[in-house]
């Protein structure tokens, strides 16, 4: 099988921290690093030359506190990435993440109500909405808030329009599934939850409806696109969604599903390139029409290579 693979179809997600020439390899997650901003930028110019147009960048800062203070803080190190990203780079649509569990000593994606266990959403969405407007006046495209706080998308939007940023758009992580398949990015972004877990904000794998009522909201709050995380192994959803909806859809093909890929492909028992095409061919039959993966990068080199053998 050829790959048969629009590269304009891909999103390739980034983790940036703080420093100068960091570029750290994550443990569990092959081929996927840290980068400091100087890294980030170089290893982007390899990505555009590629083809590759969008990228979506997660933030991981050095300190953590109770209130998530580094994540909406005036020059937080997402709103300082995106400046330098797009002084390089003008056509490249910048995608942010918004949500504060990389941010949290909790590792929870919303702030806590005083000395409790529980979520205070009102808060959290006041943060979230900072941190989006921030983002965005810093030049991000799109934001993603992630945080699955109720209302996200709208309370985001209407402080992006206030501020006068309504050309910014918004991708809501709608159907975000409590997953295990995130290990390894936690293990990035060092978010595990120091208790519980996300089941009570993220959605539960049995319960489909829930999901497309989430997309549903979502799409309503004014969302410029939704999507399903994770990925392969919520393909039924993802049909699901685009035959109710017929809305621009995203997925996400998410850290776990791809360092399985790689893991496997190391064994030397299958041919990583063959598998990978099968992968976002099946997301693409389901029904996304963008897929966000790690995979993005060696694509876009197998697809490079192939044209240069023409
Ligand atoms: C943050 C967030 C997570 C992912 C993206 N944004 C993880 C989580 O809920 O812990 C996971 C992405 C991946 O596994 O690749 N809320």
């Amino acid at each position: 099988m050829d790959i048969n693979i629009k590269i304009d179809d891909l999103v390739y997600p980034y983790f940036v921290t703080h420093g100068d020439k960091v570029s750290q390899e994550i443990d569990g997650f092959p081929g996927i690093y840290r980068f400091s901003s100087d890294r980030l930028i170089k290893d982007i110019g390899e990505i555009k030359s590629l083809g590759i147009n969008k990228i979506l960048i997660f933030g991981i800062p050095l300190k953590k506190d109770a209130q998530g203070s580094l994540a909406y803080s005036k020059n937080n190190l997402i709103s300082q990435t995106v400046k330098k990203i797009k002084q390089e780079f003008k056509d490249l649509t910048v995608i942010t993440d918004v949500c504060l569990c990389a941010y949290t000593n909790h590792g929870h994606c919303g702030l806590l109500e005083n000395n409790s266990r529980r979520i205070d959403v009102k808060v959290t969405l006041s943060k979230l909405s900072d941190i989006a407007v921030k983002h965005a006046e810093a030049g991000a495209d799109w934001v993603a808030p992630s945080a699955m706080a109720k209302k996200q998308v709208f309370y985001i939007r209407h402080a992006l329009d206030e501020a006068g940023l309504n050309k910014t758009k918004i991708l809501g992580y709608s159907a975000k599934f409590s997953s295990y398949f995130y290990g390894p990015f936690r293990n990035a972004a060092n978010s595990f939850p120091r208790f519980g877990d996300r089941s009570a904000y993220q959605l539960d794998p049995n319960n489909t409806k829930e999901a497309l009522d989430e997309i549903r909201q979502d799409i309503r709050e004014k969302a410029d696109a939704v999507m399903v995380k994770p990925a392969l192994a919520y393909l039924d959803v993802v049909k699901e969604a685009k035959e109710k909806f017929n809305f621009p859809l995203f997925v996400y093909n998410v850290s776990g599903e791809y360092a399985m890929v790689k893991y496997a492909a190391r064994l030397g028992t299958w041919d990583e390139k063959q598998i990978v095409g099968e992968i976002i061919t099946s997301l693409k039959r389901a029904g996304a029409d963008f897929i966000i993966t790690y995979h993005a990068k060696t694509i876009a080199e197998w697809i490079s290579k192939e044209r240069q053998k023409l």
